[in-house]
């Protein structure tokens, strides 16, 4: 999500007449766009002004703080850090240049934690896109789950779903530029719910996502891949329209967050693990090879040695292709703030490498199965690994690097996987 509001942001600016620069000391404008689903990142944006005002002495750039840090600390940020000059929220992208401009008119310092313009425009340019075969595309935002360890419901607010004809135009647009591949994403993608059915008529599911899904297939653009899905609204008959649709791809994010039931109802995530399993299950009996990643939360107020080995069996049960796996860290304004922090540093850091480490044993077993498998990669960008190294995803959302010429670039092509690595796959081509 922060990727595509970079990019959105970009867009915006060079739409305005603003130039870009990658370096940042021949920049007029510093923008930070911040992230504040865990405390490290907020540490970072007060590190990273610091150290621009080091760098800059006596030149230094207007710096705005853009996305949840800038939403939740609002007004606050002027005072905590010394040479912010405009603070914009999650909601405002759509008046970053009218901020800059009013620094620059009025020396005054910018707030602008708004609700979003009624008519914003959520096109990114084509070179503002962090490649040009892929493109994120946000469906739904903001959340209504309230997690209790969650600060998203907070800082992107409620959530509010796009139109599908809208969804659709801009997939049959992005296709016409030459994009393979298209992420439909949103905090929860599985909640999608429009206020009409523009853009739905004909297309059946039992829920507005699935029926969504198979309108965006019906496209014909290459590839669609979709995050992120929530256990509780993820449904079998999106395996179904996946098993449909072979552009659908084969890769499913599904949170998990803890294995243990009394974890799991202390965070509201509204399901258990036996329900969790049930949806597993469905996806491992699929037609489709579908890879199946998760976040986990270690240290959450309360959980005791043996909830996490719940969750440690869990783990083992899942098989994921990939874990996110994050110790528990207080948000204020949630609901787990009031809750004691309880689980010592020492001890997360304990259960985050125990973790860890029954993951990668795991994860290192299933990703043999695709080894001496020809793998459909979208050769994305070139590797710096080796002199002619490519690099590029596969339908599955792994990494392949590859040897082959430039000119495969933005192709989709056969690679044959013959090494597997923790976190991507080697091969060649087929
Ligand atoms: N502490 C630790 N991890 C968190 N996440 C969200 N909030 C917190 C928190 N307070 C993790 C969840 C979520 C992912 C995006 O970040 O696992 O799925
Ligand atoms: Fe946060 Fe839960 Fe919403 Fe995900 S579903 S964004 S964890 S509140």
């Amino acid at each position: 999500m922060n990727v595509s509001d970079s990019e959105r942001i970009s867009t915006t600016l060079a739409r305005d007449g603003f130039e870009m620069t990658a370096d940042e000391m021949a920049a007029d404008v510093v923008i930070i766009n911040t992230c504040s689903v865990r405390e490290k990142a907020e540490h970072k944006l007060y590190s990273r002004v610091g150290r621009l005002r080091k760098k800059a002495a006596k030149n230094m750039p207007v710096v705005g703080v853009m996305g949840c840090v800038a939403q939740l600390e609002g007004e606050t940020l002027f005072e905590k850090i010394e040479g912010v000059n405009f603070v914009l929220g999650t909601r405002a992208v759509g008046r970053v240049s009218a901020a800059i401009n009013e620094t620059f008119q009025t020396g005054k310092n910018i707030l602008d934690v708004g609700e979003r313009e009624d008519n914003y425009d959520w096109t990114v340019a084509d070179t503002h896109r962090h490649s040009p075969y892929v493109a994120f595309l946000p469906i739904i935002e903001g959340c209504n789950k309230f997690c209790t360890y969650c600060i998203v419901p907070f800082s992107r607010g409620r959530e509010r779903s796009f139109e599908a004809a809208e969804v659709i135009r801009q997939v049959c647009d992005l296709k016409e530029k030459g994009v393979r591949e298209v992420h439909l994403i949103g905090q929860n993608v599985n909640s999608y719910k429009p206020q009409t059915d523009s853009g739905l008529a004909g297309f059946t599911g039992k829920s507005a996502f699935s029926r969504l899904l198979r309108a965006v297939a019906a496209t014909g653009i290459e590839r669609i891949k979709f995050t992120t899905s929530f256990p509780r609204d993820f449904n079998s008959d999106i395996v179904e329209t996946i098993e449909e649709y072979e552009n659908l791809c084969n890769w499913v994010h599904l949170p998990i967050q803890s294995g243990s039931n009394r974890v799991l109802a202390a965070m509201k995530r509204g399901h258990t693990i036996e329900k969790y399993f049930e949806k597993i299950d469905r996806l491992r009996s699929s037609s489709r090879e579908i890879a199946l990643t998760t976040d986990i939360i270690v240290g959450f107020p309360g959980e005791t040695e043996a909830d996490f080995q719940d969750s440690v069996r869990m783990v083992e049960y899942c098989g994921f292709d990939m874990a996110y796996i994050f110790k528990y860290s207080p948000r204020p304004g949630t609901p787990a703030f009031e809750m004691a922090d309880d689980v010592s540093e020492a001890e997360k850091t304990l259960r985050f490498l125990e973790l860890e480490n029954v993951q990668k044993r795991i994860q290192n077993n299933r990703l043999q199965r695709y080894l001496n498998k020809v793998l459909k990669v979208l050769v994305e960008s070139r590797s710096s690994r080796t002199h002619n190294g490519l690099t590029g995803h596969s339908t599955c959302h792994k990494v392949v690097n590859f040897e082959g010429p430039e000119q495969l670039l933005g192709k989709i092509v056969d690679v044959k996987i013959n090494e597997i690595k923790a976190n991507s796959l080697f091969g060649k081509l087929n």
